[in-house]
């Protein structure tokens, strides 16, 4: 167990809400949903200890930008130690509904949009409102085609992400707790499913 994480818990149950970080079958699996290899921008949310992070950084190409979310500020300092010698990286100790502003500031949404949001944060939680804005706020600031995976304890993305053109979902053993990673994705540009009669999503 890290010893980080369970301080972290300790002071701040609700909002922590682990205290084991993702196994690394599970961090695998979850990015092998992707090839990172070519993407230009990519959004953490509630990045913990940094087992993702850490991972999203091998695969990600050199001039790729990685935005990272990280609401406990402790955590977040320990995330901006492991990577405050790799550029990609910016580390916002902030509720993840702030990466609006800094796809804004990068320049992105004028070129696209990111190609990826990667969420760990306990969206159940959230209340209605906050959930749907943010929902709604990742599906907008993706570029066409672009992907939203979260990994959590409940399969309830389902019905939230009914703009997104594609849902997939896959129950994960080999973590503790079990989770279930959900993977919505954009339409591309030509494909919007507003404009395509009858066309109704993959479940
Ligand atoms: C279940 S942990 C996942 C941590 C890590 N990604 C992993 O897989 O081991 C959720 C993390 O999200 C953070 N968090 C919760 N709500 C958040 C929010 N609204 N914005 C950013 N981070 C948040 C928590 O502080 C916690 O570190």
């Amino acid at each position: 167990m890290s010893a980080i994480l369970f301080r972290r818990f300790l002071a701040n149950p609700m909002k922590v809400a682990y205290m084991l970080p993702s196994s690394k079958a599970l961090v695998k699996r979850v990015l092998d949903k992707m090839d990172f290899s070519a993407a230009r921008v990519v959004v953490e949310f509630g990045a913990g200890e940094g087992c993702f992070t850490r991972e999203l950084a091998t695969r990600l190409g050199p001039e790729a930008r990685l935005l990272v979310y990280e609401l406990d500020p402790h955590l977040a300092d320990h995330l901006r130690e492991q990577f405050a010698d790799d550029d990609r990286v910016q580390i916002f100790a902030e509720d993840a509904a702030g990466f609006r502003n800094a796809l804004r500031d990068l320049g992105t949404l004028g070129s696209g949009g990111a190609d990826c949001v990667i969420s760990g944060i306990p969206l159940s939680y959230l209340e209605p409102k906050k959930k749907k804005a943010l929902l709604h706020a990742v599906h907008e600031d993706l570029a066409p085609g672009g992907r939203f995976i979260a990994y959590q304890v409940t399969p309830e993305l389902k019905v939230h992400t009914r703009m997104f053109a594609e849902y997939k979902m896959e129950y994960f053993l080999p973590n503790l707790p079990p989770m279930f990673i959900q993977v919505c994705r954009k339409a591309p540009a030509r494909e919007r499913i507003a404009d395509t009669p009858g066309k109704s999503r993959v479940a």
